[in-house]
């Protein structure tokens, strides 16, 4: 066994358990062999090839294509800007990526809320409120929320020009004052909105920036190009698309959470960009069906790495096809794996060939119902293989932000839109929502509660779900479809779509 110095600065200490294999695979823990679960900006330790954290279901494992990496000096993972924070700060290995609530609340117990993490700035439910105080970063402790100033009225993403919305927007409920007031929101000198957003996992980014179309297919306008390499850019970063490369989301990262004055350095951009296309995460193992990789299944992240750019969503393998092995008995293989494996299969099946009628779905049918109502199964809009994104990348309004879904978050703004402008057919429409979505980067009032979905693997360490985390588990997302669509799950369709995505 082999210790690593102390670096941390509770003085956890991460020792790295894999014998033989030193630097190329490890499972982080403390001193008494529990999980440690934070990484430490500046640490300075290695990025090992295959990082393993224990979760409630199993283990996730990451893998660091190309093999260890020295942290040490990587902007990724040293606090570049004045509040301490770095881009793992948020970005937590053994949260998928992103960051959990439990792992805010025991960063929260260990230092006394003094972490850079609660930064006032968006690691508290508005910078105006007395901070220090638990209640005033119960959105980030009890939802792993953070905040996101968009200006308003937004620019327009191809010209730079200010974009004349074809809507009005009202607060309707302000919770915590970002939204109204003289610092904050949309009286304020500076005109802003402020939304509350999960952080998104910054792992199997090379397939989130694939491109398989040169056109938005449900909108059949072209895509916007990326400046610098003139190449189209895919629409699935970010909940609002409102940044379009990775380049381009690192410097709003770095303007807005590590509230940096200085701009990000070539050098810092492009080893940035190039751990995030190297890094990939997965569920592992289960604690009830063992390997995912086991009996020829392609579960886990490995399969991922074997990256081949064009031949992704419907055009390469079908989607969640890792379980395929699994569809033969495995002589080997326990009662209780036999039972699981059994599941997570019918629940691929119900993914992809469960159809269910979309109403009422801005970015897929209409709201107003105009068009045929539509048949639809899961794989309909989570299809780009090992992913669950849509391969014809876009902006969906499923309803997680608008209303009646909009009054059961009272912690959350609320804000009434009422549509307006030249006649269109959403014309003197209202909606409630808490959340506007992509209409705060386009000003379209059809564009109102519209969300980009994003990738469906690590799901069993990273709960809530959905970007305003609304769904408390896995679920809660099943259920939130089950309510929302009318399917009618029978309580053991309902485990086998659970299992699926517990296993991705
Ligand atoms: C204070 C917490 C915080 C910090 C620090 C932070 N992020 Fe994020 N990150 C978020 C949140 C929240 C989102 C989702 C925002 C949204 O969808 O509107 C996000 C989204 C992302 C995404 C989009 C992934 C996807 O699939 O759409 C990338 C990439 C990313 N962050 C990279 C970075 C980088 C690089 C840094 C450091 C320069 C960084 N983040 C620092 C909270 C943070
Ligand atoms: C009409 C398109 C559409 C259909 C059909 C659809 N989804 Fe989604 N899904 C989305 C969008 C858009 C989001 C992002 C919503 C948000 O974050 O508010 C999403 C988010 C999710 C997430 C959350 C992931 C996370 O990390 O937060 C899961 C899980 C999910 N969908 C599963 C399913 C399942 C299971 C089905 C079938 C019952 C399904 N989806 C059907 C569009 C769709």
């Amino acid at each position: 066994m082999i210790k690593f110095g102390d670096k941390s600065r509770w003085g956890r200490i991460a020792v790295l358990l894999a014998a033989g294999a030193l630097a190329a695979s490890a499972t982080y823990a403390n001193e008494s062999g529990e999980a440690d679960f934070w990484w430490s900006p500046g640490s300075g330790e290695t990025f090992p090839a295959q990082l393993d954290y224990p979760n409630d279901l199993g283990t996730l494992r990451l893998v660091l294509d190309g093999g260890p990496m020295e942290t040490a000096g990587h902007p990724f993972f040293e606090p570049l800007g004045p509040n301490g924070r770095a881009c793992i700060t948020c970005h937590q290995p053994r949260d998928g990526m992103s960051l959990t609530p439990a792992t805010a609340r025991a960063q929260w117990d260990a230092t006394g809320g003094q972490d850079p993490l609660f930064a006032a700035y968006d690691g508290s439910n508005c910078p105006t409120m007395p901070q220090g105080e638990r209640d005033s970063h119960s959105l980030l402790l009890d939802y792993g929320l953070f905040r996101i100033q968009r200006a308003w009225p937004p620019v327009d993403l191809h010209t730079g020009e200010q974009v004349e919305p074809d809507f009005e927007i009202e607060v309707v409920r302000d919770p915590w004052g970002c939204n109204t007031g003289e610092h904050y929101g949309l009286d304020a000198e500076n005109p802003s909105i402020s939304v509350y957003r999960r952080p998104r996992p910054v792992a199997n980014l090379r397939y989130v920036m694939t491109s398989t179309f040169n056109m938005d297919p449900k909108t059949g306008m072209p895509y916007l190009n990326d400046p610098e390499t003139g190449e189209p850019i895919p629409g699935n970063l970010m909940a609002d698309a409102r940044t379009g490369t990775l380049r381009w989301q690192m410097r709003d990262a770095a303007r807005s959470h590590l509230e940096m004055l200085d701009e990000l350095t070539e050098d810092q951009l492009q080893r940035i960009e190039e751990f995030e296309r190297r890094i990939y995460v997965s569920q592992q193992t289960m604690h009830t069906g063992g390997n995912l990789a086991a009996a020829g299944a392609q579960g886990g992240p490995e399969p991922m790495v074997h990256f081949e750019a064009g031949l992704l969503g419907t055009l390469g393998k079908p989607l969640w096809s890792e379980f395929d092995a699994w569809r033969e008995p495995d002589p080997n293989a326990t009662p209780e794996e036999l039972e699981f494996r059994a599941s997570v299969v019918r629940g691929v099946d119900l993914f992809l060939h469960d159809t269910f009628l979309l109403t009422d779905t801005a970015g897929i049918n209409h709201r107003l119902g105009f068009g045929s109502p539509y048949r639809v199964a899961c794989v309909t809009c989570h299809n780009m293989e090992h992913m669950g994104l849509d391969a014809g990348a876009g902006q969906i309004a499923i309803g997680t932000n608008n209303s009646p879904f909009a009054n059961q978050n009272p912690h959350l703004p609320l804000f009434r839109i009422r549509c307006t402008g030249r006649p269109h057919i959403d014309l003197g429409r209202e909606f409630l929502t808490t959340d506007p979505g992509y209409a705060l980067t386009t000003g379209r009032c059809q564009d109102v509660g519209k969300i980009t979905a994003q990738t469906m693997r690590g799901m069993a360490s990273r709960a809530p779900f959905f970007a305003n985390g609304s769904a408390e588990d896995i679920g809660a997302v099943v259920d939130f479809y089950d309510r929302r669509y009318d399917i009618g799950y029978t309580e053991q369709e309902r485990q086998d779509m659970i299992n699926l995505l517990s296993a991705l």
